[in-house]
Order: structure tokens, then sequence, then C-alpha cells
């Protein structure tokens, strides 16, 4: 019981009192696992290093899945159910230190979207944003079917 009772207070303090490390998010927390595989390095960039507009000072870069490269390039026909697309933020204008990213992928005929750190762990965040946003991005040239990255 005290030991419960001093790890608690630790907690309350600050975790850096036990020494141990602190609790960090895991990849099966409130977001799910991670919606984007470990392979996704081999995926196609089908949108090369740029600035966002939309995010303060990121560099990006898009990969798409091998089922959503046709749909995402040609901005034509639908995307087939766990189309995923991948948009990896970066520090720097050569995108070479990677920040964190965000995925979306087709399920039921809706996007699902999530919000990863570099490590590729997802954070439990609220995608609300993220559906309102893209929303805006339904026919060229302003985006296709919900996304948004200019060609
Ligand atoms: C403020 C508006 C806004 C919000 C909020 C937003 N996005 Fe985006 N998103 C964009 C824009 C604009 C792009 C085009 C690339 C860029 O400028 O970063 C984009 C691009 C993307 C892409 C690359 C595929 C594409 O072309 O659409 C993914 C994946 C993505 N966003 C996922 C997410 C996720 C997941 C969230 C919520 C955690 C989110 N976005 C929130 C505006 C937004």
């Amino acid at each position: 019981m005290l030991r419960h009772a001093s790890a608690l207070l630790a907690l309350l303090l600050g975790c850096p009192l036990l020494l141990l490390g602190c609790p960090g998010p895991s990849p099966s927390g409130d977001a799910g696992p991670p919606i984007v595989p470990s392979d996704y390095p081999s995926w196609t960039e089908v949108r090369d290093c740029r600035r966002s507009p939309d995010h303060d000072l990121a560099y990006i870069r898009v990969f798409a899945d091998p089922s959503a490269e046709p749909v995402y390039l040609a901005r034509d026909g639908a995307f087939p159910e766990r189309a995923t697309l991948l948009k990896l933020e970066y520090a720097d204008p050569d995108c070479t230190d990677l920040d964190g990213m965000t995925a979306m992928v087709w399920r039921s005929g809706d996007w699902q979207w999530q919000e990863l750190d570099a490590d590729r762990v997802p954070f439990a965040e609220s995608t609300g944003p993220c559906v309102a946003c893209h929303a805006d991005c339904g026919e060229p040239p302003d985006g296709y079917l919900g996304t948004c990255t200019a060609p």
C-alpha cells in the first residue's frame, strides 16, 4: 500500500522522480494500432518534398500504398478498400529530419484518420479537425475525394 502511494506521489510530482523513465505512449494506446505498416518506405512517393502551407515550418512528402497510388496520381476513379495515404512531416527543407506523420485509410466508404510520431506510434488525439479540413478537398483543383496535396 505504501509503495503504491509513493509511486502515485512520484507520478503526481513529476515522473522523473521515478528514475525509471516516464510512461510514454504505447503502440496500442487509445489511438489503436498504427494504420501505417512498417514497410511504408517501400511505397511510392506520390508528392515530393515541399513546404506545407498548412503546418507551420513543416516540410512534407506524401506516400501511397500500391492500391491507393494509381487513383491518387490520376485523380480519377474510386479508392479501393484499405487504400492508404501517408504524409511525412520534416523539420528541414531537404526532408531528411522526420518529425512525425499523418495517415488516412479508406474503409467502408470513408476515410479513417491517424496522427503518428516519427517512430510510427499513433497519438490519441481527436481526428475531427482532419475531417473538417479535408472536406474542402473534394474535386480538382482543390483536391480529390478528400485528398488535398496539389500535384
Ligand atoms: C488545416 C487543415 C488540415 C487539417 C486540420 C488536416 N489536414 Fe491533412 N492536409 C491538409 C492539406 C492542405 C494537405 C496538403 C499537403 C499539405 O499542405 O500539407 C494535407 C495532406 C494530408 C495528407 C496527404 C494526402 C493528401 O493529399 O491529402 C494526409 C495523409 C493528411 N493530410 C492527413 C491528415 C490527418 C490524419 C489529419 C488529422 C490528424 C489532418 N490531415 C488534418 C490540410 C489539413
